[in-house]
């Protein structure tokens, strides 16, 4: 996988407890990198990082990104190879409430990763990691390429778009140079579904801990469409780019969509109904209730275009969607009904992600 090329190589993830970065510290560690976490916390009760025990896998510094000493200091003593940088204030209806914690994470907490970077004195790849969100949000029915504007209309979608500028900035400022040491590039993906999230208003997680106890899950607008996708196909792209970067200098400074078959969206009711199969309700439409209740602007459709990863990196989205909605559903039903080890759940997810993409003859499974 990835031509090899994580083996016993050092990689920083920041938000390494968080919902991705805790399936990225697992599939690095299994492709026998060493993997070194930052996070400021644990930011879920459950957590896939306490729940697969990742913290015994791993060597983690609970820092905050806004530390900017302890970032040099940690990126100056462990001489990384790689670093995703994950690590944000990732929650829309949070960024209403705590405005000022998400300006100062994802922008002032990314950029001293970059100075953390820039201040160093060895080769490292990064590769760092927006959003879909960091897009203006212009309603527009066709996907968003990398070139569009970036912006928004809420203070979320304002910090990834300010995280973008500092990143292009540092990049024509520092890092371009053929002396620079640092070679970057930049992810940007949607809304991801997939076992072991539990951050808040987000409906699979809502419908998992609601089904989990038995409960009927409430959602707000049954009928809206996310191109959802499965947090492997995201973190497949990121560690393929990162992979590439490695070998050549073709993609510096360049940042990719990646997202999941244009094709695929589906309403809100139509996921909850095709999770809930795995539940075993004797009728889907007990799964669910809807409540006129809306507490924050949410924005419509955004998709993205990922025509750039698939010339490039031959890069496109490997699961169908059913198959996402099973391993999702059976990640979370394995969990509440105890069956087995949720590392060696994880693990053979992995596995056979890993197995429909060389089928489908997906290059980074090289
Ligand atoms: N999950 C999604 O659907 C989605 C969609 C688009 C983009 N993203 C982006 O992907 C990245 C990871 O998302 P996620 O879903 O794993 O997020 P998450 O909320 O599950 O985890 C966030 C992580 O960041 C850490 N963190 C937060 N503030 C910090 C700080 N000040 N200092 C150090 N660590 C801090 C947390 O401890 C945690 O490890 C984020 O940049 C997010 O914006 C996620």
């Amino acid at each position: 996988m990835f031509n090899d090329i994580y083996s016993g190589k050092k990689v920083i993830i920041t938000g390494n407890t968080g919902f991705k970065g805790a399936w990225l510290s697992i599939w690095l560690s299994k492709m026998g990198a060493h993997v070194i976490g930052i996070s400021k916390d644990v930011p879920t009760s459950p957590a896939m990082y306490e729940e697969l025990d990742i913290a015994g896998r791993i060597r983690h510094y609970q820092e905050d990104i806004r530390n900017l000493a302890k970032m040099i200091q940690i990126v100056d003593s462990e001489r990384p190879d790689f670093l995703f940088h994950l690590a944000a204030q990732a929650i829309v209806s949070v960024s209403y409430s705590c405005p000022m914690e998400t300006i100062s994470t994802n922008v002032i907490g990314t950029a001293n990763i970059l100075e953390a970077l820039r201040l160093s004195n060895h080769s490292c790849v990064a590769v760092i990691i927006t959003s879909d969100k960091a897009y203006d949000n212009i309603e527009q029915l066709w996907g968003y390429k990398e070139n569009d504007y970036l912006g928004g209309k809420d203070v979320y979608s304002g910090s990834k778009g300010a995280a973008e500028l500092i990143i292009k900035s540092y990049y024509q400022s520092f890092f371009k140079s053929k002396d620079s040491n640092i070679k970057l590039a930049v992810g940007r993906a949607g809304n991801v579904i997939g076992g072991g999230d539990w951050a808040q208003n987000r409906i699979v997680v809502d419908c998992m801990l609601s089904w989990g106890n038995e409960k009927k899950v409430v959602i707000r607008n049954p009928n809206s469409t996310r191109p959802w996708q499965h947090v492997l196909e995201p973190l497949s792209g990121y560690l393929y780019l990162g992979a590439q970067l490695y070998k050549s200098d073709e993609l510096h400074g360049e940042a990719f969509n990646f997202g999941p078959r244009a094709e695929d969206k589906y309403s809100v009711v139509n996921l909850l109904k095709d999770l809930s199969a795995y539940w075993g309700f004797p009728n889907v439409d007990d799964c669910y209730a809807i409540t006129g209740n809306i507490s924050f602007h949410e924005a419509g459709l955004l998709k993205l275009n990922c025509d750039k990863a698939l010339y490039y990196l031959k890069w496109h989205a490997n699961l169908e969607y059913h198959e996402m909605v099973r391993l999702t559903s059976e990640w979370y039903y394995t969990f509440y009904r105890g069956e087995s080890d949720m590392l060696e759940k994880t693990l053979s997810q992995i596995n056979e992600y890993e197995s429909l993409a060389a089928q489908r003859g997906l290059p980074w499974t090289e």
